[in-house]
């Protein structure tokens, strides 16, 4: 071959490479952010990343973009392995054109999500952009189309993560919003639906961007996102560890890895875990460390409802997604975003064959007007639903209280849970035991000649009645009542008798969620 046609190519690839150039690059760099090479280099284990459309160019030739290069188009796509595993991306690169998203720029971006669907591949996108390329008019909105509906076809195919480490302004934060999980950078990156200008024309609000749209904001109130990093290193650091808890697709298990960890442990701690005061608070997180391998927990959203806490750990190696009540927030209390957090994360784990490990101390339902309001039947029928649904094994362990709708909606034998274990603290009621005495022997209590007396005695005999896992235990809604220290081998062996399950739902176009 003629010399001059390598170097032609090699011209040409450089260019591809150098992206919005030097200067571009620097500024990227002053804001904190890495360029989406950079970016695409740390996610993928070294030297496994392979480029495909950096020739691709864009054909709009309104308000000048003739005469504007954009070297790849301003987004990286192609793909690599993480951990080995064959992985898929696109990287959108704020030096092109600010990352901003026209017809060619989406073709690429759809490309790679067709390719991860085909090969049963996950996905992971990391945005950086102005949006809509202005110039490009109805050309990008249908770019963004296309991907909002592949991104809903992918949905339970494969696991879609979405990194946010720049702008991502209107409607483009909705691909990101209809993937599996959303991670943002702290102080570098914002999602909303129409901007601070915006805002202060229209309703003369005056608002930050951080404030409206940062990484905290959507962590903790929106709960938009599931996790915030402090820079963009640590950001793909976490994916890159979040991949190794999910399959490729929803036809695989989840990976399963070697552990050191002996599967027998018994933690005496445990025992002494459950404060003898029924009112006092505890923190669930370390039941979760202590029972899973080498103390390893992946939380999920652990900003936001923090009353709920999702996340992932690895028992005898098997990812094992947990949903567990926290006493230290609200008393642990469900209200509508811990219904949402849950009801969406039992569908996560469902839809990539994820067991789940459900930690029940739940006193009820948050009482309120704010909650009737705010439509907790609608958002507590989600948990009922996503646990009726999900067909991975289900194992339900009660520590504490497990009261009224809660106990159900925290996945009962009813719902579905394979097994359900309670520890000798379990108190499985209707209601607190002060409560119940106050409604069932409210005339008792009032006639007697001492009523203090008689309410304490009725409470005392509710208790002794009902504040048990036994009677639970007696009518087989209970399996078994465990000593806590021997929970982690009880749930080994649990995981082993539930890996051949298999359960199915009457075929239908989709249930109804109530969304
Ligand atoms: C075309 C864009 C662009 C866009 C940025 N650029 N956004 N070009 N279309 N949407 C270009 C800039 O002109 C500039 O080009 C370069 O990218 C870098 O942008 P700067 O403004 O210099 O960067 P910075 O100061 O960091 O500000 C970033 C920004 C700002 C906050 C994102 O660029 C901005 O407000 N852009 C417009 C945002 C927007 O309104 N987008 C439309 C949203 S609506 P030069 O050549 O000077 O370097 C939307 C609808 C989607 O997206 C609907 C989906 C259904």
């Amino acid at each position: 071959m003629a010399e001059h046609k390598l170097e032609e190519l090699r011209q040409q690839k450089s260019k591809i490479q150098e992206g919005g150039g030097e200067k571009r690059i620097a500024a990227q760099h002053e804001k904190g952010k890495l360029t989406a090479r950079e970016r695409v280099n740390l996610l993928f284990d070294e030297g496994s990343f392979v480029e495909i459309d950096g020739f691709v160019k864009h054909r709009c030739v309104n308000f000048g973009m003739e005469t504007v290069d954009a070297p790849g188009e301003g987004v990286i796509t192609g793909y690599g392995t993480v951990e080995g595993k064959l992985v898929y991306t696109y990287a959108q690169d704020f030096t092109v054109v600010g990352g901003s998203l026209g017809e060619m720029h989406a073709k690429k971006i759809c490309k790679v999500q067709d390719m991860a669907v085909k090969m049963g591949a996950p996905i992971v996108g990391m945005n950086d952009s102005g949006g809509a390329r202005i110039q490009e008019g109805v050309d990008a909105l249908s770019g963004y189309a296309h991907i909002f509906y592949r991104n809903t076809i992918a949905s339970g195919v494969i696991p879609q993560i979405t990194a946010i480490m720049g702008p991502c302004a209107g409607g483009a934060v909705y691909s990101p919003a209809l993937t599996d999980f959303i991670f943002m950078v702290d102080q570098s990156s914002q999602m909303f639906i129409t901007g601070p200008q915006v805002i202060k024309t229209v309703t003369g609000e005056e608002v930050t961007s951080e404030e409206l749209g940062g990484g905290m904001t959507h962590n903790r109130i929106s709960g938009v996102a599931h996790g915030v990093a402090n820079n963009d290193e640590e950001c793909i650091l976490e994916i890159r560890r979040l991949l190794s808890f999910l399959p490729s697709n929803n036809m695989e298990g989840a990976p399963v890895f070697e552990t050191e960890d002996d599967i027998n442990r018994i933690i005496p701690e445990l025992d002494d875990m459950i404060p003898d005061s029924p009112n006092k608070p505890y923190d669930m997180k370390t039941i979760i460390e202590m029972l899973a391998d080498d103390g390893d927990f992946f939380e999920v959203q652990p900003y936001f409802a923090m009353n709920i806490i999702t996340g992932f750990i690895r028992i005898n190696g098997q990812s094992v997604g947990v949903i567990a009540n926290q006493p230290k927030v609200l008393a642990g209390c469900l209200d509508i975003n811990a219904s949402d957090k849950a009801a969406r994360f039992v569908r996560t784990c469902d839809c990539f064959n994820i067991p789940v490990l459900n930690i029940v101390d739940v006193p009820g339902f948050l009482p309120g007007k704010g909650q009737e309001h705010g439509g907790i039947i609608r958002h507590g029928a989600k948990m009922l639903y996503a646990y009726s649904e999900a067909t991975v094994p289900k194992i339900t362990l009660i520590v504490r209280k497990a009261y009224g709708g809660a106990y159900i909606a925290m996945c009962c034998k009813e719902l579905g849970a394979d097994l359900v274990l309670a520890w000798p603290t379990a108190e499985i009621a209707v209601m607190g035991a002060e409560g119940a005495a106050n409604i069932i022997f409210r005339n008792e209590i009032k006639d007697a000649e001492d009523p203090q007396a008689l309410r304490a005695e009725k409470i005392a005999n509710y208790k002794q009645e009902f504040a048990t896992p036994y009677k639970a235990a007696e009518r087989g809604y209970v399996d078994d009542v465990i000593e806590p220290s021997s929970t982690r081998p009880r749930l080994v062996s649990a995981l082993n008798m539930l890996a051949s399950k298999r359960d199915s739902r009457p075929s239908k176009k989709h249930g109804n969620l109530p969304v």
